[in-house]
């Protein structure tokens, strides 16, 4: 797994995720997913769910690279991103970014 990439943004600033993947064969764009996790206080673990590109989220892959574009970014947009690809053959890539917003704690308790 590769390490955890960390963002600091200010409120309402838009923020791009990117990721470039070295792979042969090459992924389609279907086998990239992002996907947002949060701590679930409870059931005490992380959570992940699907991201999909509407409102103020914009997914876009062009070659080997994948962003994630969150417009007008939000309180409620803090936490982890983790971008999932694979190619048919062998493990998925995971990387992960850690985005969070300049003065405002984020508590990451599990995973830290
Ligand atoms: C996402 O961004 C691409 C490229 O900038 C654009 O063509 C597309 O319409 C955008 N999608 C949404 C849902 O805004
Ligand atoms: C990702 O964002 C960067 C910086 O804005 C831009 O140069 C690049 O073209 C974008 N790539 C994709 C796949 O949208
Ligand atoms: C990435 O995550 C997927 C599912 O969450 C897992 O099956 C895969 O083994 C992980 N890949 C690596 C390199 O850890």
């Amino acid at each position: 797994m590769l390490s955890e990439l960390n963002f600091t943004t200010t409120l309402h600033s838009t923020v791009i995720l990117s990721f470039t993947v070295i792979s042969n064969p090459e992924p389609q764009p279907s086998d990239y997913v992002w996907k947002k996790c949060d701590v679930e206080e409870s059931i005490g673990h992380l959570q992940c769910f699907s991201l999909v590109d509407e409102g103020h989220l914009n997914v876009s892959i062009v070659d080997l690279t994948s962003n994630l574009t969150i417009s007008d970014f939000i309180q409620h947009d803090i936490g982890r991103y983790v971008l999932t690809v694979q190619n048919g053959v062998g493990d998925a890539w995971n990387q992960t970014f850690l985005v969070v917003i300049k003065g405002i704690q984020y508590v990451s308790s599990i995973f830290s």
